[in-house]
């Protein structure tokens, strides 16, 4: 049958019908235009779709029970929602109208807005409170409990203040207020609950909460509650975990609403550090940017830029895994007496900012990290890993190349690809003094004379000395009689700390990869060869092996993750979680 051209239907009944489908298509383009256009985004513009029905069907958040009744949450998803830092960022920020043109906006504890919306917003759909502040929301009844009558207030604090049946003392107060007030929507966080942000907690950190003498903060408990309760999450005037770590970050106080009072970054380090009892505002703030880069979270202050939303998923390990020994300081092993040099006339000096290292493995290929590697200030190579065809995903550039013994010969026999065509590169060859001092020593220099522009260095016996120490320092085993091979990534690591303030290294796989279950998919060991063995095989069987010398890759690796948040380490593909 023929579908009539429009301008043929007659009846006004048609054209009504057909003017209901035009403005149904130029609603739905204009919907899709402004989503589009809010994800592209990586500020948060108000939407401007405020209030819109769409996705509204209520639904019941367990963990969350109402004050008395102890009935669950029910309520629609927010579509947008706002999370205003209580920090004094905000001030000057002139975010007030963003902050209010997003659907929810979710405040913490006693966070005021009267004085303060033109940088904060004034409205407040959520308040997420700690039991330590409800005495400051009593304070200020009229605002609180009268003119908030819209707003939903989330309690959190410990079982024995917040218990309902044996009336702690929270609880208590919490219910005498909704005597008073009783339109007033209080829930309060169930045991369930708090155990479960614990459990988060432990699972993202490898700390236990209570062990690590850790108290969980508000904010965590309200990106929690954001993530169950928004489909977009803005977060205003939060800073980066690094923030605070950089010299020339700002000094504001520690709340918006408490001029002159605490600093917020002296607060921040000062319980970052404590033994007990301290908020790991740092901690948490990097795993909120691990979330941000799964979830819909964007943040809106300015250090966030480069640290999440780049995709590159970068991950400082929390400073927690460490242990309480610190290893010795790589920094100050002098590279001047570590390294001797064999021909050219660059002098190896602690020189690079920021470097990378592109390991071996598999894990680069197709990832198109070729142009981001090559943007780094300095990138070092393992060996024999060819950059010709693989720039796309390794990059042209070789600031390093550290290169075992056992590769030398392959590395020097082809000058095309590793010396010459890269000739600001600067080698170091590392082996046993007994072989590097004579026939190996002798095999470079003959290269040197016929590149007069290569520039190498080899690992002096000294410094060979060292490494074998530092395996036993943060191994407990020796090397020799535990049989163990050191391997060049080993070298590598330790190379890159003493030249560079940063490391980020691509291509290497966290220490419990291997073991992960199901078991992670195969792949060749070295990117530059397809057919060689599986990566994760090679690792265990190394790892596992007691007969002959053997490279422990992967208690390697546990090293490398406690030397993270000392030294500046960062690894992405794959993340180290
Ligand atoms: C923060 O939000 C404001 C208001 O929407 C926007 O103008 C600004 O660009 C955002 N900043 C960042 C870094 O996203
Ligand atoms: C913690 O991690 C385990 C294992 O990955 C997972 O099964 C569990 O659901 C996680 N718990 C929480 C609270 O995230
Ligand atoms: C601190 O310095 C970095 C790089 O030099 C710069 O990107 C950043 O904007 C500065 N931060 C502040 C708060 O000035
Ligand atoms: C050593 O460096 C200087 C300048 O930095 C240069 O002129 C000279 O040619 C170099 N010598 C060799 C042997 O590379
Ligand atoms: C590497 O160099 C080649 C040849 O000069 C060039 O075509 C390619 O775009 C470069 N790759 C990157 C990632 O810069
Ligand atoms: C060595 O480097 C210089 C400049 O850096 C260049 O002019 C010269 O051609 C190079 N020599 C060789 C043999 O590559
Ligand atoms: C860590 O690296 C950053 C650059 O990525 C640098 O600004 C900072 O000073 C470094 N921190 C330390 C402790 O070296």
């Amino acid at each position: 049958m023929r579908v009539p051209p429009a301008a043929a239907l007659g009846s006004p009944g048609s054209v009504r019908l057909f003017l209901t489908l035009v403005c149904a298509v130029v609603v739905a383009v204009l919907y899709i235009l402004l989503c589009y256009r809010t994800r592209a985004q990586p500020c948060c513009r108000a939407p401007g779709l405020r209030g819109s029905p769409a996705t509204s069907s209520v639904r019941s958040f367990q963990g969350y029970s109402r004050v008395p009744d102890g009935k669950p949450l029910e309520r629609a998803l927010c579509r947008h929602c706002a999370v205003v830092s209580s920090s004094g960022q905000m001030l000057g920020s002139q975010l007030g109208q963003a902050i209010d043109g997003q659907e929810c906006v979710l405040r913490m504890n006693h966070a005021p807005t009267a004085g303060y919306e033109q940088d904060v917003g004034a409205r407040s759909t959520i308040r997420v409170v700690s039991h330590t502040s409800v005495p400051l929301l009593l304070g200020n009844q009229p605002y609180f409990f009268q003119q908030s009558q819209e707003t939903l207030y989330f309690i959190w604090g410990p079982a024995k203040k917040m218990n309902r049946e044996k009336m702690g003392s929270t609880y208590q107060v919490l219910l005498k207020v909704m005597e008073k007030y009783p339109q007033l929507q209080i829930y309060t966080l169930t045991e369930e609950k708090m155990t479960y942000c614990d459990d988060v907690f432990q699972n993202e950190t490898g700390k236990n909460r209570m062990k690590s003498g850790s108290f969980l903060s508000t904010g965590w408990f309200t990106m929690i509650l954001a993530m169950e309760l928004c489909e977009q999450i803005c977060v205003f005037g939060m800073v980066s975990d690094s923030y605070c770590r950089e010299k020339n970050h700002s000094s504001v106080p520690y709340h918006y609403f408490e001029k002159g009072r605490l600093d917020e970054c002296k607060m921040y380090l000062m319980h970052e550090r404590a033994r007990r009892a301290g908020h790991r505002f740092m901690t948490e703030k990097a795993i909120f940017s691990r979330w941000a880069k799964r979830r819909n979270i964007v943040f809106n202050h300015s250090s966030w830029a480069g640290s999440s939303g780049n995709g590159n998923e970068v991950f400082p390990y929390s400073r927690l895994r460490g242990r309480a020994r610190r290893p010795p300081d790589l920094k100050k092993w002098g590279v001047k007496s570590g390294y001797l040099p064999v021909c050219g006339n660059k002098t190896l000096t602690a020189r690079c900012h920021q470097c990378v290292i592109v390991t071996s493995s598999s894990h680069l290929l197709g990832t198109h990290l070729g142009a981001v590697i090559d943007g780094a200030e300095c990138t070092i190579r393992m060996n024999d890993a060819p950059t010709t065809g693989y720039n796309a995903d390794v990059g042209n550039k070789t600031s390093f190349r550290v290169v075992a013994h056992s590769s030398l010969y392959r590395v020097l026999k082809r000058p095309q690809e590793f010396v010459n065509k890269t000739p600001e590169t600067i080698f170091i060859f590392w082996g046993p003094p007994i072989k590097m001092q004579k026939s190996l020593l002798k095999i470079i220099q003959r290269v040197c004379t016929s590149f007069p522009n290569m520039t190498a260095y080899v690992v002096s016996p000294g410094r060979m000395k060292q490494f074998d120490d530092l395996f036993r320092g943060e191994t407990g085993k020796d090397r020799e009689k535990s049989r163990s091979w050191l391997s060049t990534g080993w070298f590598t690591m330790v190379i890159a700390v003493e030249l560079c303030d940063a490391v980020h290294v691509y291509g290497m796989v966290p220490p419990s990869y291997c073991g992960r279950h199901p078991p992670p998919r195969r792949l060749p060991y070295h990117y530059y060869e397809p057919k060689g063995p599986d990566e994760c095989t090679t690792y265990i069987h190394n790892e596992r092996s007691r007969r002959g010398n053997h490279h422990r890759f992967i208690t390697e690796k546990r090293v490398f993750a406690s030397w993270a948040g000392l030294y500046n380490i960062t690894f992405s593909h794959p993340t180290w979680t």
